[in-house]
């Protein structure tokens, strides 16, 4: 099974943001704001050579053309999203563009390229530090290379939907239900929750059948952090931005033998569990803290990885557990009040095999920081 392009192609969805002519002012602001934040001018785009990998539906094709690049080459191995980059692209000069239908990992590329982009793809790939490498070997001298990273920590609320769902459907007997009904229902459920996360994100139906349907990606045991990011490239790139930026320290003026990719590798450690839960900001942890933090998180993911309808209490008993990490360090209780609802969740499962559907709703404003975006400058 080929992660994404197996269960795209099988439903024959892209189930990202969809380009139409109301959102396409609210996507390139949303873009800008991107690069603004990276710290990319967005004339560092005039004239150049951009590789995009896994673009979706094309919407940063459209904006990266507006901003006058010389040439974007777009490499997606999914035909509906070939079909939907070409419908969002049909106004662009053709020699601005070239789409090429390809699994990346089977691509030959000769030419290297100003930028590499490549968002919500790495993640999710069977070998996130081979497909990230291939992407960088891709990088010219003094490129950019652009990626996003994930790391149960920051995806475990959405495990957790996943985990809810899955359930969902088994005590509502829609096991042998058809993707589109399964979509449907899972919808109602979870409306409420992507609501909470404001205007401007993606349709549920999508949300629904790239997070909650896509059993592989919410029962995978690891994803890629952006201290794996940097890890693996530290040699040749530099770290150059990120989203949140979140790194602060002077000791580049006392420190002459100060390595920005070193020290933002320590500030991740700091600041790490930050992305549990959006709703709680600014906590540090020690190394230690962060490593019994990372060991919890871990530890119910391997849970979620082989959980099945008869056996919940592994996963039940490490969030026991973990709540109680939690109310250790945090002040208004919200991430343990999630956490708790979790554990009702799953023991009415468990015991009665019955879920109200009330006490799912509380859980909508429990979202992880999902993706945290880097920038790495080719040394
Ligand atoms: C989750 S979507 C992200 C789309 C877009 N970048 C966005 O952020 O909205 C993942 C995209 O990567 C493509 N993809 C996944 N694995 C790929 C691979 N091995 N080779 C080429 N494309 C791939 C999928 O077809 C899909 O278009």
């Amino acid at each position: 099974m080929k992660p994404y392009l197996t269960y795209y192609k099988k439903n024959k969805i892209i189930p990202v943001i969809k380009v139409n002519n109301k959102n396409t002012k609210i996507l390139d602001k949303q873009r800008s704001n991107l690069f603004d934040q990276l710290k990319i001018d967005k004339r560092l785009f005039y004239n150049s050579e951009v590789l995009e990998v896994g673009p979706g539906t094309g919407y940063n094709a459209n904006y990266l053309i507006n901003c006058g690049v010389k040439k974007i080459t777009l490499v997606d191995g999914n035909k509906s999203s070939i079909e939907s980059v070409k419908k969002t692209l049909k106004k662009k000069k053709s020699t601005q563009y070239k789409i090429l239908q390809n699994d990346f990992l089977d691509l030959r590329l000769k030419k290297k390229f100003d930028f590499v982009i490549c968002e919500n793809v790495i993640s999710g790939v069977k070998n996130p530090e081979k497909f990230f490498r291939k992407l960088s070997s891709l990088v010219s001298d003094n490129g950019y290379l652009l990626i996003n990273c994930s790391d149960n920590i920051s995806l475990f609320s959405e495990k957790i939907r996943g985990v809810i769902a899955y359930l969902l459907i088994d005590v509502n007997k829609l096991n042998n239900s058809s993707f589109k009904i399964k979509t449907k229902f899972l919808s109602k459920v979870f409306a409420s929750h992507l609501k909470s996360l404001g205007r401007n994100t993606r349709a549920i139906d999508d949300w629904v059948q790239d997070v909650l349907l896509y059993e592989y990606w919410w029962r995978k045991k690891s994803y890629f952090s952006l201290y794996s990011a940097i890890n693996t490239v530290k040699d040749k790139f530099n770290f150059y931005s990120s989203s949140p930026f979140c790194f602060t320290s002077y000791s580049w003026y006392k420190n002459t033998k100060f390595s920005l990719n070193d020290h933002t590798l320590n500030e991740f450690l700091k600041i790490q569990q930050n992305f549990f839960d959006i709703r709680s900001k600014n906590i540090y942890f020690s190394k230690k803290e962060n490593k019994n933090f990372n060991n919890l998180v871990n530890k119910a993911c391997k849970c979620i990885y082989s959980l099945k309808y008869e056996n919940l209490n592994n996963l039940l008993s490490i969030l026991y557990k973990f709540k109680k990490f939690v109310s250790k360090y945090e002040k208004n209780n919200l991430t343990v009040n999630s956490l708790n609802q979790v554990i009702v969740i799953l023991s009415d499962y468990k015991k009665r095999k019955k879920i109200d559907i009330r006490k799912v709703e509380k859980l909508k404003s429990w979202w992880g920081y999902a993706t945290q975006y880097i920038v790495f400058k080719k040394k």
